[in-house]
């Protein structure tokens, strides 16, 4: 089967899959306070639904696969899910983006059920601070987290820390030294207009150069690492003793969408060909309806070709998206 190519030539092997729309805690960038309205258990792709899709879809060259949410965790028997994921022929790597609340309780199962890679979302590395982004409780179970992960066999763990002017300068330094550590790579992601409350700004973007310049005052010089993946979107460094290693995803100040090589499918069966797309495909209408794989994979195939070059944060006739990122999936 011919790869799943778009317009401008870019290959997509890698589907993030959201798995729920609930969260246990309401990261201010991500979601609104209260009152938030979640999706109907109804609406929701059952796993039996997911597989089938991913089976459907990997033979056009779907390898890489990242579960999401909202927070992945809460969904309840997820290693079912990761090990039916696991099970289909061709896909090399399962990983996860959580936010590390429940990881203490859930890694070891998750590991076996074949998951290897983890992204734990943490901006603070003080209690303090995470309360005020998270506005929750929960940095002890987050560390404790992190460590069950790191006991259970996970690699490699990455902690993923939104940067925000005037909220997390403060981290930056302690996540440097956390990253020396420790050993898990820290990613410094740049704050994109995709929060439930359309209060972002160009102004809160706490930029990775900026990081960049911090860290390599405060302590030592970053050195970026050579050959890393053209396709990923994080460039990394490391510092120049070769003790710890820390990346940036600089989505608003260098977009890196030319490379990109990811869909997604939301929890409610979705496919969207980028974060900030503003027209979706829905597949679970297609997926409840009997209708037959080469559909479905023609329906993918127009989704990724309809792909737009890139997202246009930069630009002043920039629209939000009308999915906050908790609905969407990160
Ligand atoms: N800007 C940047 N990153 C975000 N994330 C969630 N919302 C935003 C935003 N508005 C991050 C989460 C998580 C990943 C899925 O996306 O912190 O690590
Ligand atoms: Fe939950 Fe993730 Fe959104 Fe934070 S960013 S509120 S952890 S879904």
């Amino acid at each position: 089967m011919t790869p799943l190519t778009d317009t401008f030539g870019r290959v997509h092997n890698n589907l993030r899959i959201s798995v729920t729309d609930r969260c246990n805690i309401r990261c201010f960038y991500c979601m609104p306070a209260d009152n938030v309205q979640f999706m109907a258990k109804a609406k929701l792709l059952s796993f039996e639904e997911i597989e089938r899709f991913v089976r459907i879809v990997q033979p056009m060259g779907i390898n890489k696969l990242r579960l999401t949410g909202g927070e992945p965790l809460v969904r309840r028997d997820l290693p079912t899910l990761v090990a039916k994921l696991a099970a289909i022929e061709g896909i090399k790597d399962i990983g996860i983006t959580t936010n590390g609340i429940l990881l203490a309780e859930q890694a070891q199962e998750l590991y076996d059920a074949g998951l290897r890679r983890l992204n734990v979302s943490l901006d603070a590395l003080n209690a303090e601070k995470f309360a005020e982004v998270t506005r929750r409780e929960g940095y002890e179970k987050v560390i404790e987290g992190i460590q069950a992960a790191k006991a259970a066999g996970f690699d490699p763990i990455k902690i993923n820390a939104v940067s925000i002017r005037g909220v997390t300068e403060e981290e930056i330094v302690p996540f440097g030294h956390f990253a020396r550590e420790t050993g898990c790579e820290v990613r410094f992601i740049e704050y994109m207009p995709l929060d439930a409350d359309a209060a972002w700004e160009r102004d809160k973007v706490l930029f990775a150069d900026e990081i960049i310049e911090t860290l390599s005052k405060e302590i030592r010089p970053l050195i970026p690492v050579p050959n890393s993946d053209p396709r990923a979107p994080a460039t990394e460094y490391d510092f120049n003793d070769g003790i710890g290693r820390v990346g940036f995803i600089a989505s608003v100040s260098k977009p890196f969408c030319m490379n990109c090589n990811r869909f997604r499918l939301t929890a409610d069966g979705k496919i969207r060909n980028c974060l900030f797309s503003l027209e979706e495909t829905d597949v679970r209408s297609l997926l409840r309806s009997g209708t037959d794989d080469e559909t479905i994979r023609q329906a993918v195939l127009d989704s990724v070709m309809a792909k737009e070059a890139g997202h246009e944060i930069n630009m002043a006739g920039f629209v939000q998206p009308d999915r906050p990122m908790y609905s969407i999936g990160g």
